[in-house]
């Protein structure tokens, strides 16, 4: 099966050879292709080129992209969207000013979302669940990482996993699972937290890794929830099955989750609104990426992760939603992208890097997505017709996809 793109206005984040991640000053450029071709073979890209080079293919399906653009598909490398219900309910508390922490002291927040989640069967869970999932990919997004973390109980963080798994089998696009059972201590462990860690990491982890259900350990490590000394046990606990950290650090305080994800060489440590200079040194020279979630601070109006900083300051970074339902209900990584263009003050390449072979990289899914490179996914998106790539982060509320194709087909 081959399909050829051909007159596209321009092909974004073309790379010749795979790489990593891009970094500091780098993240700004955007190699793109004016005038090109896109040629895709059995769902992968095999080939591409200015369209005066373009070869005679014989190929079944012919796309014209006169005007338009064609990009890789975000990757959204941090998400909660397997979870029950919503939390409406606390929406106007928020509009009135009640805190985050003070929604979640009032009997709301994760706790709140646990509960219902408890009570949902596995199947009406898993019908959420693909809602979400389906809207995220109308709306571009071709790889994503989803946590558990509002079960809190052995059944049901194993009952979320398993969602999630059936996700991966039902859906073409890469999924990672992460395991975040350290989300927030449950009520019956109100005034035992040290139970619930041993529950964590005596019973809970060894079944889910018994059972392969994620491939990364996560924990909310900020005052009120898991201190870095808790995070630490956890981490040491989760690499003895070989999870990788990915981690909640310095939303709200900024109290060593930094350096504890680093020393434990994290994949990515996400959030990072609160950064003290020594945050921001540690991350320097490591193969952790930080991950900015624009969604949350628009949302909880709490500061933005200090984006532009870190990027002079030769950082990587990367973007994702946090789609979920406490403090970022939206899984729309284009707002996300001009989020970070409008609040943070990346530019429009800056943030599609980010937001694509970066964020690809945050969920080890660099050789396989998040940039036009012969051998990846064609996990791509087609734009309508737009002047330039600029123009999808600037006019934020309107949709400039046409059509996402997953290995090469339109959804
Ligand atoms: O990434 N901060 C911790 N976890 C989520 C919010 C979870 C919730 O409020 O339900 C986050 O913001
Ligand atoms: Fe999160």
């Amino acid at each position: 099966m081959r399909t050829l793109f051909k007159n596209i206005k321009e092909l974004l984040q073309v790379r010749d050879q795979s790489i990593a991640f891009v970094s500091g000053e780098a993240m700004g450029k955007l190699p793109t292709i004016i005038d090109a071709y896109l040629l895709v073979e059995n769902g992968l890209i095999s080939g591409f080129g200015t369209m005066d080079a373009c070869p005679n293919f014989e190929v079944d399906t012919i796309i014209d992209a006169t005007g338009k653009m064609l990009l890789p598909t975000w990757c959204d490398s941090h998400t909660h969207i397997v979870f029950a219900g919503n939390r409406e309910s606390e929406f106007v508390d928020k509009i009135k000013g009640l805190s985050y922490q003070e929604i979640a002291n009032k009997g709301g927040g994760i706790l709140n979302s646990a509960k219902k989640l408890q009570e949902t069967s596995e199947d009406d869970l898993y019908e959420q669940s693909k809602k979400r999932l389906e809207e995220v990919m109308a709306l571009g997004t071709g790889a994503i990482e989803i946590k558990s973390g509002y079960g809190l109980t052995l059944e049901s963080e194993l009952k979320m996993l398993r969602v999630i798994k059936r996700l991966k089998e039902n859906y073409p696009l890469p999924i990672k699972a992460t395991f975040l059972g350290a989300h927030a201590v449950p009520s019956e462990f109100k005034n035992n937290k040290e139970g619930y860690i041993k529950l964590l990491i005596e019973d809970i982890l060894p079944q889910v890794a018994q059972a392969q259900l994620a491939t990364y350990i996560d924990v909310f490590c900020e005052t009120g929830y898991f201190s870095v000394e808790d995070t630490e046990r956890i981490l040491n606990a989760g690499k003895q099955y070989g999870l990788q950290p990915k981690i909640h650090v310095n939303q709200f305080t900024s109290i060593g989750g930094v350096q504890v994800g680093v020393r434990h060489n994290a994949l990515s440590l996400d959030h990072l609104e609160e950064m003290r200079t020594e945050d921001i040194e540690a991350l320097k020279n490591t193969k952790t990426m930080p991950v900015a979630l624009p969604g949350c601070s628009f949302f909880l109006g709490i500061p933005y992760t200090p984006a532009r900083n870190m990027i002079d300051d030769g950082l990587p970074l990367a973007l994702a939603t946090d789609y979920n339902p406490g403090s970022s209900p939206s899984g729309n990584m284009n707002f996300v992208l001009a989020t970070a263009c409008i609040k943070m003050k990346l530019t429009p390449e800056e943030a599609i890097n980010a937001a694509t072979i970066n964020a690809a990289y945050a969920m080890g899914l660099e050789n396989e997505v998040g940039s036009i490179t012969v051998g990846k996914k064609a996990n791509i998106i087609l734009t309508k017709p737009i002047n330039s790539y600029g123009f999808i982060p600037y006019a934020f509320g309107t949709n400039h996809i046409e059509t996402v194709f997953i290995d090469g087909v339109a959804l």
